[in-house]
């Protein structure tokens, strides 16, 4: 397959001219595939495209893509990767840093594991036998190893457990190209958390080996402070965007819930008891609840035509009632087994509609809003 490394670079005369001449005693090692390296220059001030210039003239796999500034690094990935399906026909993309953090010799093992049918090979640093430098400070390895598990819990993607990791190879077909990286939620080092998410959304069959991260070489790390607010707005927004629907459900829940529970404990006072009282607080809340989920929540799946509204309404309303049925039972089950009292009926009331919440948004985004198969 062709391969392309990119490397983004950013004031690294240090480091670049022994990386490509290391690279070329590495790839020659590995067989059956053609390796091209692209230098993505974010405009550095030191050396580095005269050395990359040079080196290119050496070895004919040395390609120097130049920004016209410092963009940051996720746009270089996107600039580089951009150009390297297109002119370098690329198959395959591996992501690489340029300061000997990550260890050339590596890329033979990321390769294997896409010679085994993976799509996506992240380097990483927190499976068994990876690791961070020992020389970090307290305060890195705990934001570096925090947010890969924040990151894992927020997204629900427990089987990943390098987000950000900078070394990776990733297929082209299927994968880097379906996505649409104008969309990209970052442009700085964050992209790496966004770009990992879209390809598990794609289906892409993940698979992590272990590396361990150096300590850079010579020159700075680029990494600014304002990265860790980045990455983590890059997270929120991630789940925020995946869940919308869930989120909205909830406020269109609360807004039912205000209606149910004023109108229960109203009529719960009166002759007609806090039993019957429910059901008819529960059905107004559930009408109120039919039309802001069609409208709103569910709007990318809103049901238009009056008949298929009634239609879908019965159903929802039958569906509605099992909860609904439920609580009346657990309060008026609360009721004569514990103490009719605010306390014990109310909480009953309260665990019946967490339990209802749970059912409702099952039912309502599979069933009556059931989302259509092609996106
Ligand atoms: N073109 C371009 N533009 N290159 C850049 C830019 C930019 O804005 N910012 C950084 N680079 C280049 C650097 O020159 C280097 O080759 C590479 O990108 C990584 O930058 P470093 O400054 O070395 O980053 P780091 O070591 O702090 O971060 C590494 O580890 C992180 C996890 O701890 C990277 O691999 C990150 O991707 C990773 O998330
Ligand atoms: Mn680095």
């Amino acid at each position: 397959m062709k391969v392309v490394i990119v490397i983004p670079t950013y004031n690294e005369e240090g480091n670049i001219g022994r990386l490509l001449d290391l690279l070329a005693l590495e790839l020659l090692k590995i067989n059956g595939h053609e390796f091209n390296v692209l230098v993505v220059d974010g405009n550095s001030t030191d050396q580095t495209r005269e050395i990359v210039n040079e080196k290119s003239a050496q070895y004919s796999f040395t390609h120097l893509l130049k920004e016209e500034g410092k963009e940051g690094l996720g746009s270089a990935y996107v600039k580089g990767f951009d150009y390297a399906i297109k002119n370098l026909g690329a198959e395959v993309l591996i992501e690489m840093d340029a300061d000997f953090q990550h260890d050339p010799k590596d890329i033979s093992r990321l390769i294997s594991e896409i010679d085994n049918g993976f799509d996506c090979v992240i380097g990483s640093r927190f499976v068994k036998g990876g690791s961070i430098p020992k020389e970090w400070a307290f305060y890195r390895k705990f934001l570096s190893f925090g947010g890969s598990i924040f990151t894992k819990i927020v997204l629900g993607l427990y089987d990943i457990h390098d987000f950000t990791s900078g070394f990776r190879a990733t297929k082209v077909k299927g994968f880097i190209d379906k996505i649409d990286f104008s969309q990209a939620l970052s442009k700085g080092f964050a992209y790496k958390i966004n770009l990992l998410f879209k390809l598990h959304k794609l289906g892409a069959k993940i698979k992590e080996i272990p590396i361990n991260f150096g300590l850079r070489d010579r020159g700075n790390s680029k990494m600014e402070e304002s990265n860790f607010l980045d990455s983590l707005k890059v997270v929120l927004l991630l789940r925020y965007k995946e869940s919308q629907s869930f989120f909205k459900f909830l406020a269109v829940g609360f807004a039912g819930l205000g209606t149910d529970f004023l109108i229960f404990n109203l009529i719960r006072l009166t002759p007609v008891g806090s039993k019957y009282a429910s059901i008819i607080s529960g059905f107004i809340a559930m009408v109120v609840t039919f039309l802001l989920n069609n409208s709103w929540s569910f709007s990318d799946r809103k049901i238009v035509s009056l008949a298929t509204k009634l239609k879908k309404f019965v159903l929802f309303s039958i569906f509605s009632c099992v909860p609904i049925t439920f609580r009346s039972w657990l309060i008026s089950f609360s009721a004569h087994k514990i103490s009719d009292t605010f306390l014990v009926v109310n909480g009953a009331f309260f665990v019946g509609i967490l339990i209802g919440l749970i059912w409702n948004f099952t039912v309502y985004s599979r069933i009556i809003w059931k989302k259509e198969k092609n996106g």
